[in-house]
Formats: structure tokens, sequence, C-alpha cells
């Protein structure tokens, strides 16, 4: 794919375990560019405020721990690491009670206007696949390609049970399932950046779809958006 400029941006948006991060990821490795996880960094500042006990309406103290945290995205031999003001917690971001406590977190305005500038900083550079819930409508709205994930929520569940169960965190499917719902209702129904399908994302319902297919169908909007590009 040659024809693919070093600048772009590819934005994948979706509800909760629709294969975003995976897609993402492949996609990323595809072109050669880099993969951006913003539910990670949401992640990572989540358990910091979870760690620290601090209330999330005591504004000075929410202000102050952000200036004093660094969220990083770490590449190597053995895959993507987040680390959290030096620490490694790729895994402790991924729980339950994360899960839970991210929602809270994500709703509010100094976070996201936090998070989303260091997410543009990285993003200025271009080439670069992100994935999140608001990429292609608040993030990078000039994103060149846009995709939305959508997939049935029962099939999602089973996907976040499988993912959990490998981590040896035992819940049952109809547990996973009311968790994703109600994170979906409430990252949807949020005030600030709420999920939603950008205009010109194109959504691709991955209900039925192998992570290959995902792939291929997203680096074929890529190459479409690329020959579009050339021939202006
Ligand atoms: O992996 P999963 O799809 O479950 O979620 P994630 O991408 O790790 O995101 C975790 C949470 O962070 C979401 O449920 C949102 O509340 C929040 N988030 C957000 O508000 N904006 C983003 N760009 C990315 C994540």
């Amino acid at each position: 794919m040659n024809e693919v400029s070093k600048s772009l941006v590819v934005a994948i948006d979706g509800p909760a375990s629709s294969g975003k991060s995976t897609t993402a990821k492949l996609v990323a490795q595809r072109l050669g560019f880099m993969y951006l996880d913003t539910g990670a960094m949401y992640r990572a500042v989540a358990l910091k405020i979870y760690r620290s006990g601090i209330e999330l309406t005591d504004r000075k103290a929410l202000q102050e721990l952000l200036e004093h945290t660094v969220v990083e995205q770490v590449s190597n031999s053995d895959g993507v690491h987040f680390l959290l003001d030096g620490e490694d917690v790729s895994e402790g971001i991924r729980t339950p009670e994360i899960s839970l406590w991210v929602g809270p977190v994500s709703e509010h305005a100094l976070i996201r206007e936090k998070l989303v500038a260091w997410q543009r900083e990285i993003g200025k550079r271009g080439g670069i696949v992100a994935d999140g819930r608001d990429i292609g409508t608040v993030v990078f709205p000039d994103a060149g390609v846009k995709v939305y994930l959508s997939a049935d929520p029962h099939v999602r569940a089973l996907r976040r049970q499988k993912e959990l169960t490998a981590r040896g965190i035992i819940q049952s499917v109809e547990e996973v399932e009311q968790a994703l719902v109600a994170r979906d209702q409430r990252d949807s129904s949020r005030e600030h950046s709420p999920l939603r399908k950008a205009s010109d994302a194109v959504e691709i319902d991955t209900t039925h779809l192998t992570i290959g297919d995902q792939v291929d169908r997203v680096l074929a909007l890529v190459k479409k958006h690329g020959s579009i590009a050339t021939a202006k």
C-alpha cells in the first residue's frame, strides 16, 4: 500500500469490545503506523484516581493529580504496554473494577481536556491509528479514515468474557454483558464527547466477522482514501 500518506490518521470508534483495539493494532502494524489506545489512557487515569482516593468533585485535588500524572504507551517485542508514572499498569487497567470506575472518570471535563490534548499532541505527526469513543467526532475530526465498529451486545460479552478468563478473571457472560451495556449507555449519554458515530464514519458490524475480515475492511477504506487523495 505505497500510496498511503504518512500523515494519515485512522480513527476507530465504537462501543466496548466491538473489536476496536485488536483491529486498530493490526491495521497500524500493516501500515507501519503508530497505534494509540485512548481507552487505556482513561483507564490509567482512572486507576490513579482510584488508588489516590480523591473525590472527583474535588477539582483542586484532581487538577493537582493530573499535573503530576504521566501516561505513556510503549511498544516492545511482547506488545504494547502502558506506563503510569513509570509503572507498568497494562494488566491492572483491564480489571472489571477499573471498567466500572472509568465511566465517571471519563465523564469529567477536566480529565477529557487533558487527555484529548495529549492525544492531539501524539497525533500531530500523523501516521497513526487511534481507537476510542470520540476519536472521529472530537479528537481528530479531520481524520482521513473514520470507522465505527459495532457488534451485537451478546457477542461482545462473549468476546470480553474470553479475554477476562484468559487473564484468570471469572465472570458469567450475563454479568459481563450487563456491565458492557451499562458502560455503553453511560458513554453514549454523557454530556462531554458522548460515544456516537461521526456523520462521515463508515460503520462496520463485526458480529459475524473474523478479525482478519475487520482488518481487511479497514485497510480497504485506507486504500480507497489513498487513491482519492492521489487523484486530487
Ligand atoms: O476495551 P473497551 O472497549 O472495553 O474500553 P476502552 O476502549 O478501554 O475504554 C474504556 C472507557 O474509557 C470507555 O468505556 C469510556 O468510558 C472511556 N473512553 C472515552 O471516554 N473516550 C475515549 N476516547 C476512549 C475511552
